[in-house]
C-alpha cells in the first residue's frame, strides 16, 4: 500500500475529508504523516485526533533556502516511508511555493487543491480574483505539482456557479464544499493507480 504525507499550513479541512475518506476504508493508501511548515495550525490537532502522525518543519525564520527548507520536509517524509517510489504527497492548504528539487525528486507524485477553475484565478485569493473579474463560474482544481505556480496536469475538476450577491466568504464556503468532495476522489484515483500522466494531460482508467 501507498504511504501518504499530507502538508498542511492551516485549518486543515481538506487534510479532515481526506483522512475522514480513508478511515472509512474508501481509500486504499496509509496516513503516514501530516506536517505543518506552522507550529499553530489548527490542522495539526485533527489529525493528532483522528491517530494521525504529526510533524513540524517551521518556515518562519528558517534562515536557509526554498531547497534547503523542502529538503528537510523530504527527509520527514521519507523517515515515514513517503518515499518518491512509495508515497503521495498531498498539499492541503500548505501555503508555500514548492522548490523544483522537491518536485524533480517526488515526480507525479504531489499533488494541490486549488480553489478555482485553472489555468483561471492561479496564486493568492483566488476566490477574490473571479469575482473581481465578474466570472460567472468558478471552482476548485486537483492537479499535479510541477515547477510553475499552479500549472501542473489536471486531475479534476467541480464548477461552482458564482451567484449575484456573492461574497468571497459565500463563494469560498460553496468552493470548499467541491473541494471536499473532489480532493478525497482524486486521492482514491491515485491509490488504485487509476491516474496517468501524458504530457500536460493526465488519463483517468
Ligand atoms: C483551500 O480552499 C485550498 O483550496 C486553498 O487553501 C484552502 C485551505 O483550506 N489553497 C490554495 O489557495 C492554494 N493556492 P483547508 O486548510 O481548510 O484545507
Amino acid at each position: 500500500m501507498l504511504n501518504l504525507g499530507i502538508l498542511i499550513s492551516g485549518r486543515g479541512s481538506n487534510m479532515e475529508s481526506i483522512l475522514r475518506s480513508i478511515k472509512r476504508k474508501k481509500i486504499p493508501i496509509r496516513p503516514a504523516v501530516v506536517i505543518s511548515n506552522k507550529p499553530d495550525a489548527k490542522g495539526l490537532k485533527i489529525a493528532e485526533s483522528m491517530g494521525v502522525s504529526i510533524e513540524v518543519v517551521e518556515s518562519k525564520g528558517f534562515a536557509g533556502s526554498r531547497a534547503e527548507y523542502d529538503k528537510r520536509v523530504m527527509k520527514v517524509l521519507s523517515e515515514y516511508g513517503v518515499t518518491p517510489k512509495n508515497g503521495l504527497v498531498c498539499l492541503a492548504g500548505f501555503m508555500r511555493i514548492i522548490s523544483p528539487e522537491f518536485v524533480k525528486r517526488y515526480k507525479n507524485r504531489i499533488i494541490n487543491i486549488h480553489p478555482a477553475l485553472l489555468p483561471s484565478f492561479p496564486g493568492l485569493d483566488s476566490q477574490k480574483q473571479a469575482l473581481a473579474y465578474g466570472a460567472k463560474y468558478s471552482g476548485c482544481t486537483v492537479h499535479f505539482v510541477d515547477a510553475g505556480m499552479d500549472t501542473g496536469p489536471i486531475i479534476m475538476q467541480a464548477v461552482v456557479r458564482i451567484k449575484e450577491g456573492d461574497t468571497e466568504e459565500s463563494l469560498s464556503k460553496r468552493i470548499l464544499r467541491e473541494e471536499h468532495r473532489i480532493y478525497p476522489e482524486a486521492v482514491n484515483l491515485f491509490a488504485r493507480k487509476k491516474i496517468t500522466v501524458s504530457g500536460r494531460r493526465t488519463i483517468i482508467s
